[in-house]
């Protein structure tokens, strides 16, 4: 009988491919089960397993490719349940695999990870020779990830910082290489600016259209003003704390009561299967690389259709909404308002990303350059389809004067 542990997980990952060269050893060494809590959620279910009263589920749980929440609601939780929103956990080790792949971390090099969560990924690093500093927001994670790497015996190779990763942790840097383990929308200039030139940085990376991400593999380039590189998988995190998607922002917290009464109305000919997607999905990510800065939050109805809405930030003119709603068998109604015409956005988007004879996420990147004019450094993201030099322009976007 296979006994189930850190080596027949590395034999597992090996069999399906995932594992770069080398590392095998390193997964057999670094035990997953010494970096997680008696209390896991697997992605796939909503109810703990919970090692004190079930401990072989505890060990299947911990040695299989499966994703498992570590902490709900950014703090303690109480019942067997799930929380509200997942906030900490343990990646599927196939997604670690596959994002130490694209870090291609070698031995003797500077790592700086976000996002400790447990200590594993971290440990795998160290396990692989790296200098890791690790930077965990969340003080409670911080501690037990410390004390996890330090009876692992990864205690010196690893540091764990508490703090906001946003800011990256400029005292031990430049650094070789960057990896991030919690979902990006704006990628801080910090993790650039703090990288060596040609350093790798590894993140997933999303829009508001989706709740997915897909990993983005950045090379830093020779002046250290920005860094390039391709989307390499779908892939979907527990976002940065300060990036969860914000309704406010977006202006979908509250509508006019005369909303619908005041919104213009045309149809489509797409359906609800066409533009909404599981996180998973390229159309979902591709649609939120061409409409820029929508939010999409899609109701289902139960009944194969729903309400998909979009929702755009108020840059001067006021915020932009959109609803279309699709039932099986009626004609699909649209309702836009603001100086945006969100679905005509996403209509054109998404028949320019038909027209390409529907490109999977590999054929897009994205470019980041840092601006220091006016003091602050800010980060302008450039997505781009096939290479640098093709940019994706926004979907055109009218501007109501009235
Ligand atoms: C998917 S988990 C990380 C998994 C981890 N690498 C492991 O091996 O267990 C994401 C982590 O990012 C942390 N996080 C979220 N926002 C952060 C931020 N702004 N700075 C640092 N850590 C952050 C969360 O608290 C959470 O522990």
């Amino acid at each position: 009988m296979t006994v189930v542990g850190p080596v027949s997980l590395a034999a597992l990952l090996e069999g399906k491919g995932v594992l770069p060269q080398g590392w095998q050893p390193v997964f057999e060494r670094v035990a997953r089960g010494e970096f997680l809590p008696d209390r896991v959620w697997p992605e796939d279910g909503d109810v703990v397993v919970d090692r004190r009263r079930d401990p072989d589920a505890w060990r299947a749980a911990v040695y299989s490719d499966r994703a498992l929440v570590t902490q709900w609601d950014d703090g303690p939780h109480t019942g067997d349940g799930a929380g509200r929103l997942a906030t900490s956990s343990a990646s599927a080790p196939s997604t670690v695999a596959e994002m130490l792949f694209d870090l291609d971390a070698q031995t003797g090099m500077r790592v700086l990870e976000i996002g400790t969560g447990t200590g594993y990924s971290a440990a795998l690093l160290a396990a692989r020779g790296c200098d890791v500093v690790s930077v965990e927001i969340d003080p409670e994670l911080a501690e037990q990830a410390r004390a996890n790497l330090a009876r692992a015996g990864y205690g010196d190779a690893v540091r764990v910082v508490t703090g906001d990763g946003v800011l990256g942790h400029p005292d031990a840097g430049p650094y070789d290489r960057v990896q991030v383990t919690a979902g990006v929308r704006l990628i801080p200039a910090a993790w650039i600016e703090q990288a060596r030139a040609g350093a790798v940085i590894v993140m997933p990376w999303g829009t508001d259209y989706s709740t997915g991400d897909c990993a983005l593999r950045l090379v830093v380039d020779e002046d250290r003003r920005g860094a390039s590189g391709s989307f390499t998988m779908a892939t979907a995190f527990m976002k940065l704390r300060r990036q969860r998607p914000d309704r406010r922002h977006y202006g979908a917290a509250a509508l006019p009561d005369d909303w619908t009464a005041t919104a213009a109305a045309s149809t489509t000919s797409l359906g609800w299967g066409d533009v909404v997607a599981g996180p998973f999905d390229p159309v979902g990510f591709v649609l939120g690389l061409c409409v820029r800065d929508c939010l999409a939050q899609p109701v289902p109805d139960g009944h194969g259709g729903g309400t998909l809405w979009l929702y755009a930030a108020d840059t001067g003119l006021g915020h932009s909404t959109a609803a279309a709603g699709f039932a099986p068998g009626c004609t699909p109604h649209v309702l836009q308002s603001g100086p945006r015409r969100l679905w005509d956005e996403v209509e054109a988007a998404w028949c320019w990303w038909d027209g390409q004879g529907r490109p999977t996420v590999h054929d897009f990147g994205l470019t980041a350059g840092v601006d220091t004019t006016g003091g602050a450094a800010t980060v302008e993201q450039q997505a781009w389809y096939r290479d640098r030099n093709h940019p994706l322009a926004p979907a055109r976007t009218a501007v109501e004067t009235r």
